[in-house]
Formats: C-alpha cells, structure tokens, sequence
C-alpha cells in the first residue's frame, strides 16, 4: 500500500489533518491557482456506488491541479466477467495511471489491496469510513469557529449505516472536541455515546444531519409511523432551539421533508452547500498529500 494512500480517518494523527486543512486553506486563498509539478498525472476514479458530490468534486480537484482524469465506466468493465477488485486497480497502475479514487459498498474493500502501489483516496467504503467528507466537515467546522477544540457536535440520523458518522466520530474525537448521536434507537451504534436529540440542540455548536442509509438495508418504515421529521428530524421547531452562534451541516443528499425541513436547507445556520465547495478544497489538499508534496 503507498504510504500516501488515505483510506481511514484512523490513518491520520491531528498534526495530519490540521496539515491538510492548512493546505485547502490555501487553495482557498494565495495558492487558488496552484497545479501539481508533474509531467504526467493521471486519475482513475471508480465509483461501484452512487455519487454526486464526492465523484464530481474529487473530479474537479483533479482537473483544477493539472491532472487528467479517467472516470472507469466499471459496469463496462472487466469487473463485470467477475475480475477481482484488486487484478482491475493492478491493470490500471500498469497501465498508468497515478492515483486512485475509489467507493465501493464493501467495508474495508482496501484491505484486499495491499500490493497496490499507487495511492488509493478512499471515497467512501460501505458503513466504514468517508474520509475526505470527514476532512470537509472539518474544515467547514473550522472555517466557523475558528478551532476544532471543544467544540460540541451531535449528529443526528442513521447512525448504525454511516461511514460519515464514524470518521467523524474518530476525527473530532481526536482533535478534542465532543461528539454525541441521536436519531431512532434502532439505529445507534456500539460505542457511539447516545444524547437525546431534544435535549442536545440548545448546547450544540453544530447540529449534522444524515440521510436514511436505504442501499445499505435501513427503511423509514421500521422506525417511524411517517412523521420521521418530527420525530428525529430537524424541523423548524427545532432549528429555532439552537444557539445563535450554531451551524447545521449534513453530507448530502438531502431527503428534503424527511430528516430535514425543506425551508432550512438554505436557512442561515444552514451550512450544507459550502460544505461542498469545501469538499474541493480538502480534496486538492489530500491529492497534494497523495504525490508527496
Ligand atoms: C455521504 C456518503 O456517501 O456516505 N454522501 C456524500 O458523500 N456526500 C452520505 C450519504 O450518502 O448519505
């Protein structure tokens, strides 16, 4: 595996991840315009899941840094003669290519790919780890605050099924902030401190909500009668609760009306579409990282 590899948040000490949000801090202002010095720099970016934002913002790092960019079509690839995940990455590092993007439903599908080479970013792997969403919200918690110190998180949803969930839980942890769940009971998670959603918002600095992990087994049916906003959602009611100073962040997509009121998507607290905008930031700072510089 390439020391660059980025698969984990648990890859990453606090010295790492305050060096890459210094670095999109950058993007974001002197080095807006700054490209990798390489004469070649290629990248396969394979998506076995669904994605929007993570797919086409790691897509226009790349372009902003000078790279060229392969977006592997996997079902017309090989992988669909039953080639292993592995003998399809070895394929595309012989044949060139300098860095991988990958999401893929299984939970640590990298551990199968030890003599891969060329630095993987993991852009999601099943209910295990989303690290570059973590690095954003990071960076979007940061931006705000001014420190990622002390602050007080819940996050509120599907909690059992969440990769953002988790390495948000291991970052902010780590960085020496408090992170507390909600959401419906059956949907909590070993080791995940438990905070009753209610009483958590008047305190919190920020409230991040997560979508109902469908593809990954959980239904709105088997915890709620229909009315999942006003149970475990942020509704306007709510939102009016939090502190003035308090942002609410979610991942996205977005399932408008149901763990959210559609009115607070854009509200002013509402911080869900710069996070994405930040999502290029950090991901540029991780490629940077992947390539050694
Ligand atoms: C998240 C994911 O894929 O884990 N989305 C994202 O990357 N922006 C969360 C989700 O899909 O609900």
């Amino acid at each position: 595996m390439n020391r660059h590899s980025l698969l984990s948040m648990r890859d990453l000490t606090a010295k790492d991840i305050v060096q890459i949000l210094d670095d999109a801090l950058l993007f974001d202002n002197e080095f807006k315009d700054w490209q990798l010095p390489l004469s070649k720099a290629l990248a396969a970016n394979l998506f076995f899941e669904a994605s929007t934002r993570t797919h086409y913002s790691f897509e226009s790092a790349q372009l902003q840094l000078g790279m060229k960019v392969a977006d592997i079509a996997v079902s017309q690839s090989s992988v669909t003669k039953g080639e292993t995940l592995y003998d399809t990455l070895k394929t595309l590092e012989m044949v060139g290519y300098d860095l991988f993007v990958i999401r893929h439903p299984q939970d640590e599908y990298y551990k199968e790919l030890e003599n891969i080479n060329v630095p993987i970013l993991n852009a999601g792997d099943g209910k295990g780890d989303h690290p570059t969403q973590c690095l954003l919200d990071l960076l979007t918690m940061y931006k705000e605050f001014g420190t990622l110190q002390g602050l007080n998180v819940v996050i509120c949803g599907d909690i059992a099924h969440s990769r953002v969930a988790s390495s948000n839980k291991e970052a902010l942890e780590k960085l020496g902030s408090t992170v507390r769940f909600a959401g419906p009971k059956e949907w909590e998670r070993e080791g995940f401190e438990v905070v009753d959603f209610d009483e958590a918002i008047p305190e919190a600095d920020v409230v991040m909500m997560l979508r109902i992990q469908k593809e990954r087994g959980a239904a709105l049916e088997e915890v709620s009668d229909g009315d999942y906003l006003n149970r475990y959602g942020l509704s306007r009611e709510r939102y009016a609760r939090m502190k003035d100073s308090a942002i609410v962040m979610h991942p996205a997509p977005v399932n408008r009306g149901v763990e959210i009121d559609t009115d607070l998507v854009e509200a002013e607290k509402s911080r869900i579409f710069p996070q994405m905008a930040n999502g290029v930031l950090v991901r540029k700072a991780v490629i940077k990282r992947a390539f050694g510089f």
